[in-house]
């Protein structure tokens, strides 16, 4: 019975492991081709959930409670190959796949249809330190406001009650040059200079407890 449960933690801690892990998930993709399904919200439910509620397994944060404004603009920029066009993404090549082939009007429909999900709320699965999340946070209030809520006139969206398992790798992301670098990404722009200030994995785990902090 020991054994089997040393097992299972084994197994846990090797596929929690293996979510960090791009090449991990690079492998998991090499079997999925998207191009030639039907566009439809069961095209989004396979990676973000059948309520838009996320699926941590293949990296699709939850949809619901996205602002409408913010959710178009990164359809728009995956369909444009702005976001998610690196090769060496592979989750963010799917997504980008997902979505070339949409329409003017059908990105209408889905941002409409997805404002009409329901907000689910989101586990926290990050701890850090607070205090030092809360000063770090001094210089992302700027822009995402100082409750997490966002801000419209500058691009920025609000942050709480997002997937912190998301918004971990997007800072990773912008850090890295993998997002925010494309010559059209005005708004990716804005934000990748932030990330530079997080100096390590603690710092950003530290800011995102924080910003969990804020969901009340
Ligand atoms: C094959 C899996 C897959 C499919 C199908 C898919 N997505 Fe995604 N989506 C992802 C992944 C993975 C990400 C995160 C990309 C990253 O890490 O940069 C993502 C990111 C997004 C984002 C960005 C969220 C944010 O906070 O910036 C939006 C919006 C989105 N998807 C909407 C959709 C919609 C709408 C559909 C259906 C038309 C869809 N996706 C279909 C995998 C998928
Ligand atoms: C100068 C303004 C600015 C500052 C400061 C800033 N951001 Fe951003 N952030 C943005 C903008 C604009 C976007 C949207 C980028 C896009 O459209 O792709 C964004 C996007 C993000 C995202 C991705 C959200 C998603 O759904 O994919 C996260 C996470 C994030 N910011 C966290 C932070 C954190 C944490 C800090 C502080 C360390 C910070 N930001 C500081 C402007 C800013």
């Amino acid at each position: 019975m020991r054994n089997i449960r040393l097992l299972t933690a084994i197994a846990l801690t090797a596929s929690i492991a293996g979510l960090s892990s791009f090449s991990a998930y690079a492998q998991q993709y090499a079997a999925v081709d998207t191009t030639n399904q039907p566009l439809s919200n069961e095209v989004c439910a396979t990676c973000h959930g059948g309520e838009g509620q996320g699926n941590p397994v293949v990296g699709g944060p939850s949809l619901a409670g996205l602002e409408p404004w913010y959710l178009r603009k990164q359809l728009e920029n995956f369909r444009a190959g702005i976001r998610g066009s690196q090769k060496d993404y592979i989750p963010g090549n799917e997504m980008q796949a997902s979505v070339a082939r949409l329409s003017d009007a059908e990105i209408d429909d889905l941002v409409n249809t997805i404002a009409g999900w329901k907000v689910i709320e989101n586990d926290h699965t990050i701890e850090g330190d607070l205090s030092n999340g809360e000063s770090l946070y001094a210089n992302c209030a700027a822009c995402h406001g100082a409750d997490g809520e966002g801000n419209e006139a500058l691009g920025a969206p609000g942050l709480v009650g997002r997937n912190d398992w998301y918004m971990f790798r997007q800072i990773k992301l912008f850090k890295s040059g993998y997002r925010g670098v494309h010559p059209d990404d005005t708004a990716g722009k804005l934000m990748r200079p932030s990330t530079q200030a997080l100096k390590s994995d603690q710092d950003v785990n530290d800011v995102l407890a924080y910003i969990n902090s804020l969901d009340r």
